[in-house]
């Protein structure tokens, strides 16, 4: 824990209203709660043991850690458990999980919000989120290696990276889609992140944990985008090769373009080596390609880290 970390404050506020439709749990709810945490939410919050149920409010959290809440929250906090009983299993694809939007409004089906067989916003996964203009940093110019932190913006990079943050820098609407049925659709589920779910506010990436950047792969130094492993990188420190252990890695091939794979001294990681956004690989909760427990190499830390 640092010295003084600077407390942000999560405010959420929302109202959610569903059309009584095809799901059992289809209800309309609304809760407002405040929520202070003690530092900036990271989003490799492995630190954070505490569940959250579907709208991204701490549960357990809250008995463990000096939250505060409002009275009116803990009741919310109570119908949504009761909902989050309906959430679908980790691994069994991406149909009701959180990343299932299609119940939202505009009739713009699953797989819709993100992609498009026509008129994609890029080529490279069909993308049809419309992307985030925000530049994204860190506060720190490099790793305790000596790798340094990237720059970079949501429209230009290619990597996945900047298609997850299309939606989790709250600065772009979740149903801001480019094209569905023959055009643009009026603008369906309005909503943009805000607290627990916004992991890298306006851009700003402090806190979490490096993507976007090289992995000693092969326990070698690489270079992805525009970055090379520092100098003091303890290159045996390292899993030769985290895909062995379900980890998605990504090749640079230095003019722009990024696909998924591991090639020798030009590896990287993205916010999918970590998470599987489609819900299938996913191991425990949060669309993670591991867990979140134990000492061996099923926890997720030990497929890239050998501590
Ligand atoms: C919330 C956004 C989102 C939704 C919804 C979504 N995808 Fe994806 N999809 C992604 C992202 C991000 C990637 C890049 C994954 C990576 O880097 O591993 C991707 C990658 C893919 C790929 C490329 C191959 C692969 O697996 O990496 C295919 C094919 C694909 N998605 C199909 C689908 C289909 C079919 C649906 C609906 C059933 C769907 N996706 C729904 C975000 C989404
Ligand atoms: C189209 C917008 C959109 C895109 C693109 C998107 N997400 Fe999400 N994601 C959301 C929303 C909205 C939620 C919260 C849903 C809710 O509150 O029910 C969410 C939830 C999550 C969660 C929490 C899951 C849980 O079980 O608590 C994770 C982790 C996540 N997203 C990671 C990613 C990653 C990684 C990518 C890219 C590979 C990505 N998302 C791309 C909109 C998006
Ligand atoms: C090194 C692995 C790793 C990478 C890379 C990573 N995450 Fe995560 N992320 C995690 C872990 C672990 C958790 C779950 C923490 C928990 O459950 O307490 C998490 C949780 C989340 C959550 C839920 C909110 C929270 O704090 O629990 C969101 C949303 C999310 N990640 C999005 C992203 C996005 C977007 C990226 C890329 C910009 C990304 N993650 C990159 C490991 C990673
Ligand atoms: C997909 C591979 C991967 C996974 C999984 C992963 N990391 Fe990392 N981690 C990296 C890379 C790459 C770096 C940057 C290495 C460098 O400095 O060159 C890094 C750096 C770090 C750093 C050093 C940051 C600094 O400023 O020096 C810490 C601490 C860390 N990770 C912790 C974790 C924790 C905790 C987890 C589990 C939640 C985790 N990592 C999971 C790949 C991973």
């Amino acid at each position: 824990m640092h010295p003084t970390p600077p407390t942000r404050s999560h405010e959420t506020a929302w109202r959610w209203i569903k059309r009584p439709s095809r799901r059992k749990r289809e209800e309309v709810r609304w809760g407002v709660f405040v929520m202070h945490f003690p530092p900036p939410l990271p989003a490799c919050a492995a630190m954070q043991e505490g569940g959250r149920d579907r709208r991204g409010v701490a549960r357990s959290a809250i008995w463990s850690r000096p939250h505060r809440l409002t009275a009116a929250a803990l009741g919310v906090l109570a119908m949504l458990s009761s909902v989050a009983a309906f959430a679908v299993a980790p691994g069994d694809g991406i149909e009701n999980s959180k990343h299932d939007f299609s119940d939202y409004g505009g009739g713009v089906s699953i797989c819709m919000f993100c992609h498009t067989p026509h008129r994609a916003i890029s080529t490279k996964l069909l993308w049809n989120h419309t992307l985030s203009q925000s530049n994204f940093s860190w506060d720190v110019p490099a790793t305790t290696a000596g790798t340094s932190f990237p720059s970079f913006s949501g429209d230009s990079y290619t990597g996945p990276t900047s298609r997850c943050l299309s939606c989790h820098d709250g600065t772009v609407a979740v149903g801001d889609i480019g094209w569905y049925q023959g055009g643009k659709p009026a603008t369906v589920y309005n909503l943009r992140l805000t607290g627990a779910y916004n992991i890298a506010p306006e851009g700003n990436l402090a806190g979490n944990h490096p993507t976007a950047m090289p992995i000693p792969f092969g326990n070698q130094p690489n270079t992805y985008n525009g970055v090379s492993t520092g100098p003091h990188a303890y290159l045996d420190e390292w899993q030769a090769d985290p895909q062995q252990l379900g980890i998605r890695l990504f090749n640079d091939d230095g003019a722009g373009e990024i696909t998924a794979g591991a090639v020798p001294g030009k590896s990287g990681i993205e916010c999918s080596s970590c998470h599987d956004p489609h819900n299938k690989k996913s191991v425990e909760r949060r669309f993670l390609r591991g867990s979140m427990k134990g000492n061996d190499q099923s926890y997720l830390c030990l497929k890239c880290h050998r501590k």
